[in-house]
């Protein structure tokens, strides 16, 4: 992603010093998560507030996330969540589901948080069988390649009025006509979704420019 200047990075630090700073739960999250030999590929801390006030904002009571890591997104989605809310989320590594359950645990969310281990096009073929009741809130936040599949089978899990959200949907793909990128086919997919109306949030993260797409659905 294109790296920030010393100004952007200035913005940056003033944006999760102000409006973002993590509790001991998420900075022991974050500790956890490198211990354990994850990638530092976690939402940022400012990024982690928009979700968890969009999930407040879509009165969430039942949350899918798609590419769990470390839990650490799924702290500050299970936060907004109201007593007896529930947070479904996928992962494919068994080691990160695993790091991710005992963060989870120690932000006593161990109630709220299910997290599915495997191929998420499986769990959500699953989730398509049980029939329950539908989603108010998906995060996609999973392997990129994966973004237009996940589009297709999130979207009639989530229920009318619902919110879509995906990370890392600006790359510098979108600058290149010829450019392409699952995050890219994603962001043309719900511009032009008859169901969705969409926008990109340019966001700044320690290591550049990225982006969240948020969907409402009609
Ligand atoms: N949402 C997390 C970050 C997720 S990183 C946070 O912000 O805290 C992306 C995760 O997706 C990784 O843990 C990776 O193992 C997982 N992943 C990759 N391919 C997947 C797949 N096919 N199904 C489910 N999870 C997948
Ligand atoms: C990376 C960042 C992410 O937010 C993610 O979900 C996957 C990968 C990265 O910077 O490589
Ligand atoms: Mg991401």
């Amino acid at each position: 992603m294109p790296a920030l200047d010393d100004t952007l990075t200035g913005f940056h630090d003033y944006i999760g010093v102000t409006f973002a700073p993590e509790d001991e739960i998420l900075q022991s999250t974050r500790r956890a998560m490198a211990d354990g030999g994850l990638p530092s590929i976690a939402v940022s801390p400012s990024q982690g507030k928009l979700l968890n006030i969009l999930a407040q904002l879509a009165g969430a009571r039942r949350i899918l996330e798609i590419g769990t890591l470390g839990g650490y997104s799924a702290i500050w989605l299970g936060r907004a969540l109201p007593e007896g809310g529930r947070l479904i989320s996928l992962e494919l590594e068994p080691r990160h589901a695993e790091v991710a359950r005992s963060n989870i645990a120690r932000a006593g969310l161990a109630e709220t948080v299910d997290i599915r281990v495997g191929p998420a096009l499986d769990s959500l073929r699953m989730l398509h069988a049980d029939a329950r009741e539908p989603f108010d809130l998906i995060f996609i936040d999973a392997d990129k390649p994966g973004y237009p599949a996940y589009l297709e089978q999130a979207l009639p899990l989530l229920r009318s009025g619902g919110l879509l959200i995906a990370d890392n949907t600006l790359p510098e793909a979108v600058l290149d006509p010829a450019g392409e990128s699952g995050a890219k086919s994603y962001n043309t997919a719900v511009a032009a979704h008859p169901q969705l109306t969409s926008i990109v949030i340019p966001a700044l993260r320690g290591r550049g420019v990225d982006g969240l797409t948020v969907s409402i659905k009609a």
